[in-house]
């Protein structure tokens, strides 16, 4: 695996593997790498014959200056851990000049599906992930790149976003990885004490309740507003907490296969989400 940094040095590189005829695999992620991370790596299994995952904390996709300065960062780990998968052969982890040059002024803007959920409280949010993930798109040329479901929002804008802008990548959607207590694996946990992280395992307890009580009929605007009320009474402040249509994200009032619960809440500074499919 080799370790590039600057954008000239991947453009020669992809140049070549493009005349070459290989087949580009891409995985855009933030650091501070985890399982979800490697399991979007594998997922590429069969799909592309080189593989790069960038390693980029965009700073246009925070609202909250804190919040890009609290990203844990660590990119000795984060090299470490992708050369032992032996699968990796290129980790783009470029400062931010080779991504926003002096005088960079040109935005991506998603409107409709970046409104709710995390772009109503996010605002911008998204524009600064359509705009950082169209840059990696053309500087690694990549013919695929994975997504998690963990972020079913941001994985919906982009594949809207590659068909409104005719990109021409295949974007691969991979199942969100949990811990053993069902928390999906997330940077961010690294940044919960370690009685945050016991709280936190009522996030996913309590969707899997949700789900659960919505199968067996029970009305979903009560049953929602129970759920949250658990999530509180352990300590959550809840963000939001909906069942939406996958399609087009649109609320739903029926708990039909195709929906899916969505929450976002915090525990202290720390901003978890989730979600569940209904089917
Ligand atoms: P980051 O949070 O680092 O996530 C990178 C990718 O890993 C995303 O596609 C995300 O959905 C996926 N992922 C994270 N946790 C996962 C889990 N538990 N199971 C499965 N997949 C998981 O998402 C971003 O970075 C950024 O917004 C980015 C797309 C890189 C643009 O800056």
């Amino acid at each position: 695996m080799k370790l590039v940094r600057t954008r000239q040095e991947l453009t020669e590189i992809v140049t070549q593997w493009h005349k070459d005829g290989e087949t580009i695999g891409l995985v855009p992620t933030m650091g501070s790498l985890h399982e979800g991370h490697l399991t979007l790596v594998r997922a590429l299994d069969g799909k592309a014959n080189r593989r790069i995952v960038t390693i980029f904390v965009n700073p246009i996709q925070f609202n909250n200056p804190d919040d890009f300065q609290l990203y844990p960062r660590g990119l000795d780990a984060d090299e470490a851990l992708l050369a032992q998968t032996g699968v990796v052969d290129v980790l783009y982890a470029p400062d931010e000049t080779q991504i926003y040059p002096p005088g960079f002024c040109t935005r991506i803007t998603v409107s409709g599906p970046d409104k709710m959920l995390c772009g109503g409280d996010r605002p911008g949010h998204f524009d600064g992930v359509a705009t950082i993930v169209t840059k990696l798109f053309m500087q690694t040329r990549a013919d695929i790149a994975a997504f998690g479901e963990k972020d079913f929002q941001q994985l919906c804008i982009i594949r809207r976003m590659v068909t409104d802008l005719d990109l021409p990548v295949t974007i691969l959607p991979v199942p969100t990885v949990r811990e053993a207590d069902h928390l999906a694996l997330s940077s961010r946990n690294r940044r919960l004490t370690a009685a945050q992280r016991q709280q936190a395992a009522h996030l996913p307890q309590a969707l899997q309740d949700c789900l659960a009580a919505l199968k067996a009929g029970k009305p979903v605007a009560a049953t929602l507003e129970r759920c949250t009320q658990t999530l509180k009474d352990a300590g959550f402040t809840v963000h939001y907490l909906d069942l939406r249509s996958e399609k087009t994200l649109a609320p739903s009032e029926k708990a039909d296969p195709g929906t899916r619960l969505f929450v976002a809440a915090s525990l202290g500074d720390i901003r978890l989400i989730d979600n569940m499919p209904l089917a």
